[in-house]
């Protein structure tokens, strides 16, 4: 099996390289690297196993068509102009997509395995090529709740989100540590003195914060070091940002579920946090569940999950950015009942966007398709 991989140099494909060596990944098959920029160029011997020791030419679509996979991180632009055309010259290998591109088309799959592996099984075996992963919120949030909507308990949910940087790219990740720079050079030498005044030290950190250059602002458009934004990517118009939208339909694809799916409402908020998208959400259950019921189901869901006691002390640890940053934990906690229903429950809940939110359930669509239940699909 030939994989060709698109993009892997980015933010989302370093990861998923890491990830790759981790797990041994390149074991399993022949890899062909692509390039955009530097065809020709030296594979990096890191990733140098099974395939050719070039980079090939991410435009070539003969050289992508020998692929029996082709894995992009490339983004959306670079899947619309490949892969209808690689397609209609008749190339029948797989797709698998980071980016939103084909998502919601009717004959791609958005992928989770943890989740829906039964559903990207019968998918590969109906001769359906696409598959994508999903939005990191949708995706971090399922991973923590999969033991409840598993077993049918959700009838909707609410989330409100504190989703990082890496969300926008690795431009703006860097924004916001600029941002963070600038702010305390201005306030490095007041901070330093026994008798500091706050209030100065406040004014001047508005005044840095609300000077920031255009070049400053490049990626968020306003100020994201020590503030806020309640909105995240294209506004549709209707009272809900495009990564609202996203969460509702495309948590119930990812579940397979239809009109009568569970209902969703995001409201989705950018934080000055590096890569880890936090949620506060509340769930309205189907039945009353005891508390103890709810922490078991959840915990027993996938390896991944950890609930973490409603205790000061161990949410301080363990229900943070910082505990779940570069780690594949989906830690959830604050679990109680809200004291006016019954039937509904608020919990928080972390996940790392780049590994459950992005590059993990690539490479394991990757494994999928080296099962051997798929080898005549080779
Ligand atoms: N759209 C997400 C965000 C990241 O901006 O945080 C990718 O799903």
């Amino acid at each position: 099996m030939l994989i060709g991989i698109v993009g892997w140099r980015g933010m989302v494909g370093s990861v998923l390289i890491q990830r790759m060596l981790q797990e041994e990944d390149f074991n399993y098959f022949e890899t062909r690297f692509f390039s955009t920029s530097n065809v020709g160029g030296k594979v990096p011997e890191t990733i140098q196993f099974r395939g050719s020791r070039v980079l090939a030419d991410a435009f070539c679509e003969k050289s992508l068509a020998d692929c029996d996979v082709i894995l992009t991180c490339q983004g959306s632009e670079y899947s619309r102009k490949i892969l209808p055309s690689i397609q209609s010259k008749g190339w029948n290998g797989f797709w698998i997509d980071a980016s939103r591109e084909f998502r919601m088309q009717d004959d791609t799959t958005i992928i989770l395995d943890p989740l829906n592996r039964e559903s990207i099984e019968t998918a590969i075996k109906n001769g359906k090529r696409i598959f994508c992963g999903g939005n990191c919120t949708v995706s971090c949030l399922l991973m923590a709740i999969h033991g409840l909507v598993k077993n049918d308990l959700v009838e909707w949910i609410s989330s409100t989100t504190y989703q990082a940087a890496s969300g926008g790219g690795a431009k703006h990740m860097k924004e916001l540590l600029n941002q963070m720079g600038k702010i305390y050079k201005c306030i490095d030498t007041s901070l330093s003195q026994d008798n500091f005044n706050i209030l100065d030290i406040d004014d001047s950190v508005l005044n840095t914060q609300k000077n920031f250059t255009a070049e400053e602002l490049s990626c968020f458009n306003v100020p994201l070091a020590g503030s806020l934004i309640p909105w995240i990517d294209q506004d549709r118009n209707d009272g809900w940002s495009l990564e609202e939208w996203k969460g509702d339909v495309e948590l119930n694809k990812i579940l397979n579920l239809d009109q009568e799916g569970i209902k969703v409402d995001f409201t989705c908020v950018r934080v000055g946090i590096m890569r880890c998208h936090s949620q506060s959400v509340i769930l309205k259950l189907k039945q009353k569940l005891e508390i103890e019921d709810i922490q078991r189901i959840l915990n027993e869901a996938n390896p991944w999950v950890e609930v973490v006691p409603n205790k000061k002390a161990e949410t301080e640890k363990r229900l943070s950015p910082l505990y779940t940053s570069g780690t594949l934990k989906i830690p959830i906690g604050r679990i109680r009942r809200l004291n006016y229903n019954d039937l509904c429950i608020s919990a928080f809940t972390i996940g790392d966007q780049l590994l459950w939110g992005a590059a993990e359930p690539l490479r394991r669509m990757l494994r999928i398709l080296c099962d051997e239940n798929f080898a005549e699909e080779f």
